[in-house]
This record gives C-alpha cells, structure tokens and sequence, in this order.
C-alpha cells in the first residue's frame, strides 16, 4: 500500500507517508516542554512524520493554559529531550508554530503578555482555562511595528527550533490563529498594507512564510492552512476560494515544502470544497497534506488518485500510540477516545494509552 511506502519530504526521508497531525495537549506546565512530552511523542514515532502540538514563538501568543513555548534556552533544552526521543525511535518531528492572536485568554497567559490582532475585533466566544470556560476580551489592534516583532520573534523560534533538534517548521496558518486573523476580513478590517484586499490581508502570512524559509531553508518549511474553517470565530466570506489561490500562488513562488490542508467538518464546520482542494493542489507544485476525519481506505484513495501525496492523522494517535503498526498489520484501533483527558495534566489518557502488542 502507498501509505506504507517511503516518501521524500524535502530532505527527509519518511517510512511511511502518514503524518502525526498537531494536537495541542497542554502538558507544557509553565510552558516548558518536559520528559512527559519526551515520552508521549517517542511512543509516536513511527509516524513517517510527527506535527507537534502549536508551540508558541513568544509569550504574546500563549493563549491558551500550558501549552508550550520557543522563545528560551530553557525551553530549547526541554525541546531538545523531546526531538532526541523521537530520533531514537527512528522518527522525523516538526515543530508546529502557533501565535494565538485573539485566541488568547489573560488567565492563560504569562505576566507581560500582551492579546494582539490585526483587528481590535473579540472572537466573541468562550475559552478554556483553568478557571473555567471565560469569554475571550478584544484583542489590542497590532501597530505596524508590532507586526515585524511579531515576525521576528517567528524566524527567531523557527531558528530555535533548528537549534533544538526539530527536523523543520510548520507555520500554524489554520484554525482561527493570529495568521488566519490576518486572512479573514471578518477578523482584519486594517486599512494600511495588511488590510482590505486580497493582496493585504495574504500579506503578513506570505511575508511570514518567506522569513521563515530564509532563516531555516524553504526545504525545511511548511504551512497549515484551513479554508472553510470555522474554529476560532472564522466564517465563509466570498473571496475566500480566491484568497487561498493568492496564497498558494505565493507559497509556490516562495518555494515553501508543503501546504497542508485541514478539513473539519467531521468537527461541524462545512467540508472543504473539492474545488478549492484541487485548486491549490494545481497552484501549488510541491507537497500537500491532507488531514481532517481519515481512515486508513480513505487515506490510501487519496494518495492513489493523487490528490495527495501524504495524509495526517489527529484523534487516532491520541489512543493509539503505534497507530501505523496497527494499521500496516490490520490490527483494531482502540475507539475509546477520552475528549476530557485532552487538555488535563499528567500521564492519564496522555502517555498511557498501551500498544496493541
Ligand atoms: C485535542 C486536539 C488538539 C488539537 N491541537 C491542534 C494544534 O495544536 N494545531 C493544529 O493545527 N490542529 C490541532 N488540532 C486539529 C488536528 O490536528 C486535526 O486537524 C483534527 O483533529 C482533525 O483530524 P482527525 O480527524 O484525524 O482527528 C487538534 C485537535 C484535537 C482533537
């Protein structure tokens, strides 16, 4: 079968073309990343590719309760235990960077941080924290300085992360974070350079992904992205199909490994459009991911028409640790999923979901 075969992924070579999808745990006490999480993602390493969880590229974008960071040297050396791990397992790990944007709560955040958006637009919802489900505040509108701060402290995490072991970088561009926020005219109403068109609001995340790649090698750079979302306040608008063309249009000039594309609507969000799916895909020359409700079948149809060349799981990692032998052998999947150990602490439905044998 395809998705047991090997796969180039820029550099890298994979044994196998699934992907571990990221899955924000919130393990990260103080958000720093610790031998838990060492053991967690070494029990999944026989993903031709892990995605970690969104690591945040400063304290700004730390919005939710311990998730974890990549602005220190302490945070470096906890990073470093985790890709050492999943190296000595024989897997590949990617660091997935996620700035929270207004998907911030201050309960959640360190002191000094500051909630920033493009917009000073609240994503008029509740958040999880550990103070209970608290409704999220208007964010602060991002001057033009804070914006290439902001960028700054993106290639200098990405830069981190090459430092800390990590095999590339995922840009979370998907699910109603800070680059989304600048996508959505919903979520960015700015009349400078980042605002207004098509061209403006694609702007900071274009210019994000081409910083990103000079610091660390376009090889080793890849982006998530998610139209048709509605995670984090995100709605249909009627440029959003041309939006996502501009975007590929210029990953794919930028020469950017991958794009990878998230589908929710197994979560109630509408399915993403094939049309758009297929655009992108002839947009864009080089690697697409797809994710969002896969099955092994479904995964293996998609890589055999070619629609995309590797497939990420998510929820099924969670409870199954060495979901690719399970897979390859026909072995059942455990299917007693427990959503309320998602975002708890501690070893319980984390690390000690047992292999099938
Ligand atoms: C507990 C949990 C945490 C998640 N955290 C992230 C995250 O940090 N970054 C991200 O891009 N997606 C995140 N997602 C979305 C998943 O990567 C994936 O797209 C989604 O679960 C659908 O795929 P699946 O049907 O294979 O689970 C998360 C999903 C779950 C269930």
């Amino acid at each position: 079968m395809l998705l047991f075969s090997p796969y180039q992924l820029g550099q890298l070579k994979l044994t196998n073309r699934i992907v571990m999808a990221p899955l924000t745990r919130s393990r990260a006490i103080g958000n720093q990343p610790n031998e838990l999480m060492a053991t967690y993602y070494s029990q999944r390493a026989g993903a031709g590719v892990i995605i970690s969880e969104g690591i945040a590229p400063s304290p700004n974008g730390l919005g939710y309760a311990r998730i974890p960071g990549l602005f220190s040297n302490e945070q470096v050396e906890g990073w470093k235990r985790v890709t050492n791990a999943v190296h000595n397992e024989g897997g590949k790990i990617f660091a997935q960077l996620m700035h929270t944007g207004r998907m911030s709560h201050p309960v959640n955040m360190p002191a000094g941080s500051t909630i920033i958006a493009p917009s000073a637009i609240s994503a008029g919802m509740e958040m999880r924290t550990d103070q209970g489900m608290q409704p999220l505040p208007v964010p602060e509108e991002m001057s033009l300085s804070d914006i290439t701060q902001t960028q700054t402290e993106y290639i200098k995490a990405a830069m981190l992360a090459m430092e800390a072991g990590f095999d590339g970088v995922e840009i979370h561009g998907a699910n109603g974070y800070l680059p989304e926020q600048f996508l959505s005219p919903y979520s960015n109403v700015r009349n400078d350079d980042y605002g207004g068109n098509i061209e403006n609001r694609c702007r900071f995340v274009l210019e994000l992904a081409e910083k990103v790649g000079q610091s660390i090698g376009f090889d080793r750079a890849g982006i998530r992205l998610s139209p048709y979302g509605v995670h984090g306040g995100m709605k249909y608008y009627p440029e959003l199909d041309e939006t996502y063309i501009h975007l590929s249009q210029g990953l794919e000039s930028l020469g950017h490994l991958y794009i990878h594309l998230v589908d929710h609507s197994g979560l109630g969000a509408p399915e993403v459009p094939w049309r758009i799916k297929t655009a992108i895909r002839k947009q864009f020359s080089r690697i697409l991911i797809l994710s969002g409700g896969y099955t092994k079948d479904k995964a293996e149809k998609d890589l055999a028409s070619g629609t995309a060349d590797l497939i990420a799981f998510g929820k099924p990692f969670i409870n199954n640790p060495d979901l690719v032998k399970r897979m390859e052998n026909n072995w059942p999947l455990s299917d007693n999923l427990d959503p309320s150990t998602f975002y708890s602490s501690g070893e319980k439905g984390y690390t000690d979901w047992p292999t099938f044998n």
